[in-house]
Formats: structure tokens, sequence, C-alpha cells
């Protein structure tokens, strides 16, 4: 087997895709799956794949080329700065850092070592996204009145217990920061931020900040949040995981010519399918010609972390009042429905006002 010499650390939750997408590059010869690291170990791996209970053991008994980090939040800049010192190229999991700090701490690491560090924003490499900021800046759509970052989706309580970290915005004296609008929700936020050119830590003026919840944890579950760009643009994201039906995320551009639709999980812009690259591919294509761009390089999440830092800032979520919220199935299926959350989120993007703007009753 030849090919470059991949790690994936984090394997039990969404990490078991990265580990499915290395056994995909190495039945092409491209990559080879050498070991992984979870504290929770591994079963059902190729004998040939070493296992740790973390990176540090793993580095001092193998060598990788490319270490795939898909891992609790609060340990993506630890890691990613072992990995990229020990001279590997890194493909970080989103959000890559839980505050402003870590991110510059990170991107001076990136300097320092000269590694790449791909962010896992696999929306960026939609060919959907990249050809709706095309169509925005020739002009196609008209003057940009404004975006909005739509997201209607359902978490039971599964989701919210499956790991000590979820929901949390500090642990252990940490800054975690995984709610809706930094964490399961991050891509719409981060595409709508792509599609107005402004994905840099320079290019966000002003952000105000509403988050709610109506699930027992400390984050925010339902919020409001609006961005102004550099370039005078209003990013307002509206978002919920207290939906009636669980729907696809959109971000809506709004222009003076016509509004378009890019629903980013499944590549449609108004309905009409692009294709997708994969962040792995693109890092390796990186690594062996420097000239290939990456889709998402550490420093085009500073826009997406200036996000970060606002609701990492922010008051703690206000409690929905219990009146106003309908809760749904037994144990770990159980859900809280925050009656007519998608009105309001439908009248927040076309309006692009936060939700006390807009008078929604909880807010
Ligand atoms: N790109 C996407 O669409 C997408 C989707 C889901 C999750 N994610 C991101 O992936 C990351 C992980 O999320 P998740 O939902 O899978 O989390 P999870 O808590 O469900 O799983 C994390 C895994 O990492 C392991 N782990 C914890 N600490 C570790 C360490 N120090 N070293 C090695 N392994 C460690 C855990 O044992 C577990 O197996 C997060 O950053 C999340 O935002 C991205």
């Amino acid at each position: 087997m030849t090919g470059v010499r991949v790690a994936v650390l984090g394997i039990h939750g969404h990490g078991a895709s990265h580990v499915r997408n290395v056994a995909r590059l190495a039945e092409a010869g491209r990559a080879e799956l050498v070991a992984v690291a979870d504290p929770q170990g591994a079963t059902d791996l190729p004998a040939r794949v070493q296992v740790f209970a973390g990176l540090d053991d793993l580095l001092a008994a193998t060598e990788v080329d490319v270490v795939v980090i898909c891992t609790p939040i609060q340990t993506h800049v630890p890691l990613a700065t072992l990995a990229m010192r020990a001279g590997a190229d890194v493909l970080l999991e989103k959000p890559p850092t839980a505050s402003l700090a870590e991110f510059e701490q990170l991107s001076a690491v990136v300097a320092e070592t000269g590694r790449a560090c791909q962010v896992g924003f696999q929306a960026q490499a939609s060919e959907a996204t990249l050809t709706l900021a095309r169509m925005i800046a020739d002009g196609e759509l008209g003057e940009i009145r404004g975006i909005s970052a739509t997201g209607k989706w359902v978490r039971t309580a599964r989701y919210f217990q499956r790991a000590r970290w979820s929901g949390k915005r500090r642990l252990d004296g940490v800054d975690v920061v995984d709610g809706a609008v930094t964490n399961p929700l991050a891509h719409a936020a981060a595409a709508a931020l792509l599609l107005d050119g402004s994905t840099g830590v320079d290019d966000v003026r002003s952000i105000e900040t509403e988050l709610y919840r109506a699930n027992p944890i400390e984050s925010d579950d339902t919020s409001s949040v609006r961005v102004t760009t550099s370039r005078g643009t209003k990013i307002l994201i509206a978002v919920t995981l207290c939906a009636t039906e669980h729907l696809e995320a959109s971000v809506i551009v709004h222009g003076s010519k016509r509004r378009a639709v890019l629903t980013y999980q499944a590549d449609l812009i108004d309905g009409v399918k692009y294709g997708r690259a994969d962040l792995l591919e693109n890092l390796l294509a990186h690594r062996a010609d420097p000239s290939v761009p990456l889709y998402v390089p550490l420093a085009a999440t500073g826009g997406f972390t200036r996000v970060v830092e606002a609701v990492r800032t922010a008051p703690d979520p206000a409690v929905i009042p219990p009146e106003l919220v309908d809760w749904e199935g037994e144990g770990l299926d159980r859900r809280p429905i925050l009656r007519d959350v998608e009105k309001w989120i439908d009248r927040a993007s076309d309006d692009l006002a936060l939700f006390s703007e807009l008078g929604a009753p909880w807010a």
C-alpha cells in the first residue's frame, strides 16, 4: 500500500465518516489509514491500523503525514498544535476554535510550522456555494440587501447526552461554545460569510447576538445573530434546534434583482444540484502541489470565529418561557418544540431582523 499516511483522532462520533473517507481514498491508493486515537478505543478496524488512546502515544509510535481531528471543540487547538509541530498537515473539524484568542494562537502555529490546516466546513467545497458566491460577485442578483442563514432543526436529549461537552459553553474552566449558531448550524453562518466574500477575521464590522434555550443545557438552541460585514452587508442568522420537524438548513441571498436559496447540505441553488469536492482529497492535492489552494484554510474561518467570539462573550442564553414550549417523546427521544419558531425564523430572514425586533414571544 502506498499513499499519504493518515491518522484520525476521535472516531466514534462524526469521526466515523472520516475513517470511511480515508478507507475510500485508500482503495484508490491515495492514502493509508495508519492509526486512530480515541480514549474509547476502537473495534472493527483492519488489523494494520494501530489504535491509541491519545495523540501523544500515536506520534511517539508512528509517523503520520496528515492528522484528521474530529474531537470535542475544546480539544481542537492543543491537538492541532501537537500534530502540526510534529510535522503533520491537519484536517480540523469545525468550529476550529472556541475563541478568537485560540484562533490567533492556532494561526501562529500554522505560520511557525508552515503546515496546512484545512477546516471541516465541507459546504465551502460545494460547487453550489462557490457558484452562488461568483453569481453575487458578478452582480447577477443585483444589489445585495442582505443574506440570511436559517436552520430549523430537531435535536433530542440523545444528542445533548452523548458527550460531556455537548450543549456546554464552558467545561472544566475551558471554553467550548457548543451552541446552535457555533456548532450544529455553523455551516450556515460560515457559508453566508463566504457568499459575502467576508471570510477573514477583519471582514466583520459588528455582531449583535440574541441567544435563547428551551433545552436544559448551557448553550443556545434558538438564536438570532446579525453580522454586519466590513463591506456593509447584513447577515442575519436565525436558527433553532427546537423545530417541529427537521428541515435542511438554507442560506438565502436577498438581491435587488432576485433572491437565491442555497441548500448547502444537498449542494443546491434554487433546487438545482451541483457537485462537491472532498476536503481531505483537496488537502492531499495541496500537499502534492502547494499551488493547489485549500478550500478552507484556517485563515478563511476568521470571520466565522468572530461570530464564535461574539457568542462566547454574550450573556448566557435566556430561558424560553415553558408555556411556549411543547415537549414530545420520552427518555433520550424527548425534545422541545418551540411554538411557531418556523414562522419567526422566516420573518427574521425576510426582514434581516432579530427576534426581539420582530416581537417574537420569547424575546
Ligand atoms: N463537518 C460536519 O458536518 C460535522 C458534523 C458533526 C460534527 N462535527 C464536528 O466534529 C467534532 C466532533 O463532534 P462529534 O459530534 O463527533 O463529537 P462526539 O463527542 O460525539 O465524538 C468525539 C469523539 O472524540 C473522542 N475524543 C475525545 N477526546 C479525544 C482526544 N483528546 N483524542 C482523541 N479522541 C478524542 C471521543 O471519545 C469521541 O469518540 C466537533 O468539532 C464537531 O463540531 C462536524
